[in-house]
């Protein structure tokens, strides 16, 4: 019998693609063992490039930070803004809960009243329910905190469950007590729609705040001028989005590279940052009364987990973790706001001033002057030239490694 794709092995499934030989050589190098059980239709292994910021001082500890990205200048930016911040003292972190996953029920045509009196007195069977479909988070410490009901329009309501979820980010434990609580609703069977956990993370909000001197900045007007950038982030939602999606550059970086969801926090962000209405950016960048520093203040919510989740497949994952030596969960949330707090400093101090460009090409350069063959000894010479000429095609690259090659063999 003919075995359908899904039921192939991973080396079986390379060979039925419509690639070429050598493409094809390269997926079968890249395949692992450990990461074929992942997702389904596994071929492959997806190579993204790693970078370090080399020093970040968060809650006066130092880390060396890990990111998994494919921009160009996005790491490099981060250790700009990591510097500024740790000039002025390092990223303070405001005080922060246990952290926390809600969950939801949701009813359509049904009276929000009626279910809240059901909630109370069934409260303690839920409870029972939650422990049992969970022992080891409540062994752990976790477990259900709170079950509360909201009326929505159109008859509908939401009950939601909050869940203390530990080192997890909790999203299967989350899932596992909704479905183990799911039948206790029976009276309202006909009016339970769907149940799943909420990514909104309206309990596991958490804020950073860091500080830079004017003088690190180049002087009081290029202060002046990020404060008024970074004004324009609450006031023009166009303006907000590039902001925010400049800041995820960096969380995003070491999500990836500690093996979390980022989605799951991207989004979370993103509603967070229309909570008022309007979308607006995410930090807050003020010059103090005595005008002789910048202050700036993330707010985000983070659902994110030390343990758990393809973290056991993710070798290299393991491995950041071991590099960045967070002792929980809450270490791992506040140092990557830190670093996104860098991201965005970096970012506006950069769009303020000579702009990104000319990090941007100087990266572009350097693939160029790879893709022409140049050797490590050659490619800053080549990246110089490319850079003087202003020109950055690969016809130039080629041209420019020539001659380097000429003039070097003549001298
Ligand atoms: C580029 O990926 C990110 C920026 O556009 C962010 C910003 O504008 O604040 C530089």
């Amino acid at each position: 019998m003919v075995k359908k794709f899904y039921q192939q092995s991973p080396a079986e499934r390379v060979a039925a693609l419509n690639l070429s030989d050598a493409a094809k050589a390269n997926f079968l190098a890249d395949q692992s063992t450990a990461r074929q059980s992942l997702i389904e239709n596994y071929v492959t292994d997806y190579p993204l490039p790693e970078g370090i910021v080399k020093e970040l001082l968060v809650g006066g500890r130092s880390y060396q930070v890990p990111m998994v990205t494919e921009e160009p200048s996005v790491v490099a930016a981060a250790n700009n803004g990591a510097r500024l911040l740790n000039l002025g003292g390092g990223v303070r972190v405001l005080a922060a809960g246990e952290p926390l996953l809600g969950g939801q029920l949701l009813f359509t045509a049904v009276s929000a009243t009626d279910l809240t009196a059901f909630v109370a007195a069934k409260r303690s069977a839920i409870d029972a329910a939650a422990q049992a479909a969970k022992p080891s988070l409540y062994q752990r410490g976790g477990g259900l905190r709170d079950v509360a009901v909201r009326a929505l329009p159109g008859r509908r309501a939401v009950v939601t469950l909050t869940v203390a979820t530990g080192q997890a980010m909790g999203a299967n434990a989350v899932n596992t007590i909704l479905e183990a609580v799911a039948p206790i609703f029976q009276p309202f069977e006909e009016q339970l729609l769907a149940k799943i956990l909420t990514n909104a993370g309206h309990d596991s909000l958490l804020t950073v705040q860091g500080r830079v001197s004017v003088t690190a900045l180049g002087g009081v007007d290029r202060a002046k001028q990020i404060a008024a950038l970074s004004a324009f982030g609450a006031v023009d939602p166009d303006r907000a989005v590039t902001e925010n999606k400049g800041l995820f550059n960096g969380i995003a970086a070491v999500l990836l590279a500690t093996g979390n969801d980022f989605r799951a926090v991207e989004a979370a962000g993103h509603a967070y940052a229309a909570r008022h209405g309007r979308y607006q950016s995410l930090t807050s960048w003020q010059l103090t009364a005595q005008e002789d520093f910048l202050e700036g203040e993330l707010t985000l919510p983070m659902n994110i987990g030390l343990v758990g989740g393809a973290l056991a497949s993710l070798s290299r994952a393991q491995e950041n973790l071991a590099l960045l030596d967070v002792q929980d969960v809450q270490e791992l949330k506040q140092v990557i706001l830190a670093l996104g707090l860098a991201q965005n400093l970096a970012a506006l101090k950069a769009i303020t001033g000579p702009g990104i460009q000319a990090g941007h090409m100087k990266m572009q350069a350097r693939v160029l002057a790879q893709e022409a063959g140049a050797s490590e000894a050659e490619i800053p010479a080549v990246v110089a030239r490319l850079q003087e000429l202003g020109d950055y095609s690969q016809a130039k690259a080629q041209q420019v490694l020539g001659e380097i090659r000429t003039s070097w063999t003549q001298n």
